[in-house]
């Protein structure tokens, strides 16, 4: 049995014609469905319905034997025991620091201004400000950051960007880009050794799919 550890929303959506690519077809809708296992058309595969974040977590157990995670969320977890063999190319979005329209980002950081910044993604801001030589004091937290600023919490927020459509719902502008964001498949390495021939034909077939 294959184990294939997804989140909800965009990733589940975008990856469903690759699993069609792979002859796989979820038997149910984890939007409307409470199961956290998902049967699919096929015996030897299933689904698992687990949060964005705790995906590696899954797959670096190997209580899942492959998942599809953003780099984003990869980048923060760590990568041990996990192998990255695929950019799928969906869930595509850019990292950004963003601050309030108001606010001069190029003067304040000129002023050499400590800077608060809200984020859930501690260790890419960290290192992302490190880069630059800004000192910043970072702020944890687990979404809506785009309400950071606006309430006086922090100066700036880093978050992903898509359509741009949160940040100009709340008055605030991108200021600097941190990185491009895409989904990847990951794949528990002694899952990989001892299952290689149940799993290189779904790996062959995403990146058939993908390109
Ligand atoms: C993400 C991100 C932004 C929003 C950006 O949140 O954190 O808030 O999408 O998309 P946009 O540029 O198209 O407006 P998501 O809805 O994934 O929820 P989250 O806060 O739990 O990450």
């Amino acid at each position: 049995m294959i184990t294939i550890a997804l989140s909800k929303g965009r990733i589940f959506e975008e990856t469903t014609p690759l699993l069609a690519a792979a002859g796989i077809r979820a038997l149910e809708d984890p939007e409307s469905s409470r199961k956290l296992i998902l049967p699919t058309n096929r015996d030897d595969v299933r689904l698992i319905i687990v949060r964005a974040t705790d995906v590696p977590t899954y797959v670096q157990y190997g209580a899942a034997d492959l998942g599809i995670a953003g780099k984003d969320v990869l980048d923060e977890h760590g990568c041990e025991g996990l192998y990255q063999p695929l950019d799928l190319q969906i869930a595509k979005c850019k990292m950004m620091v963003a601050v309030r329209d108001d606010f001069d980002y190029e003067a304040s950081i000129r002023q050499g201004a400590r800077l608060k910044v809200v984020t859930k993604y501690v260790k890419a801001a960290r290192e992302h400000f490190a880069a630059k030589g800004m000192h910043v004091d970072l702020i944890k937290l687990y979404g809506s950051m785009e309400l950071g600023p606006l309430v006086g919490l922090a100066d700036a927020i880093v978050d992903l960007v898509s359509t741009g459509a949160t940040l100009r719902a709340n008055n605030l502008k991108a200021v600097e880009e941190i990185g491009h964001i895409s989904s990847r498949l990951i794949v528990n390495q002694a899952s990989l050794k001892l299952n290689r021939p149940l799993l290189q034909p779904i790996l062959d077939a995403f990146s058939g799919a993908v390109k």
